[in-house]
């Protein structure tokens, strides 16, 4: 597995002091308050878990599981969101947790998914963003890292299922996906 990376861009360390300080902020922005943390499966799985760790409010946890890319690198712009929402979201403190925005696509329409439930308030916090892909206009309000416009893997983001569970982001030589 480890052949197959080309440059490790963000690592463990780095990934885990910087999770650490989104907690401390979600504690100070919603202080007093509970939450409900809607995880985006399946590339979410990693950073929702130790994010969750660091957040000391009362918190719900649920997963959404939406897919648009198939085995390809490439969004096949359409976003399936699987069973819908078998839980309570009216009037409540929600913050959803995505791995990567990328074009966008994938989290603009699961917050208006979300958002058509009356939430009390609706956030977005990804772990990755790459600004340069966007196709639709939407930000997170919690961002981990600015990626650059590459292809990444690990820590819990794939390519045809594999990587996720490496404990870094990283780029993968480019013979892996040609
Ligand atoms: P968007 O709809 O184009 O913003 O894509 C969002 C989804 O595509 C993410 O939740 C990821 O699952 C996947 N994705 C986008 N970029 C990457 C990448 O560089 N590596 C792995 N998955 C990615
Ligand atoms: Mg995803």
């Amino acid at each position: 597995m480890k052949n197959d990376i080309k440059d490790i861009l963000f690592s463990e360390e780095v990934i885990q002091e910087r999770i650490k300080e989104l907690g401390d902020q979600i504690n100070r922005d919603y202080a007093g308050k509970s939450l409900l943390l809607i995880g985006v499966l399946k590339g979410c799985f990693i950073f929702l878990a130790d994010l969750a760790r660091h957040i000391e409010l009362e918190c719900e946890i649920r997963f959404l599981t939406a897919s648009s890319y198939g085995f390809s690198s490439v969004s096949s712009g359409k976003v399936n969101i699987d069973g819908g929402i078998d839980f309570d979201v009216k009037g409540k403190d929600v913050i959803i947790i995505e791995d990567i925005l990328d074009s966008g696509i994938t989290l603009t329409a699961l917050r208006a998914f979300v958002a058509k439930h009356k939430p009390a308030s609706l956030k977005v916090c990804t772990m990755l963003d790459k600004p340069e892909r966007r196709q639709l206009p939407i930000t997170a309000d919690y961002t981990g890292f600015e990626c650059p416009n590459e292809f990444v893997v690990g820590y819990g983001l794939d390519y045809a299922e594999r990587y996720r569970n490496l404990p870094y982001v990283a780029s993968l030589k480019p013979e892996i996906y040609s």
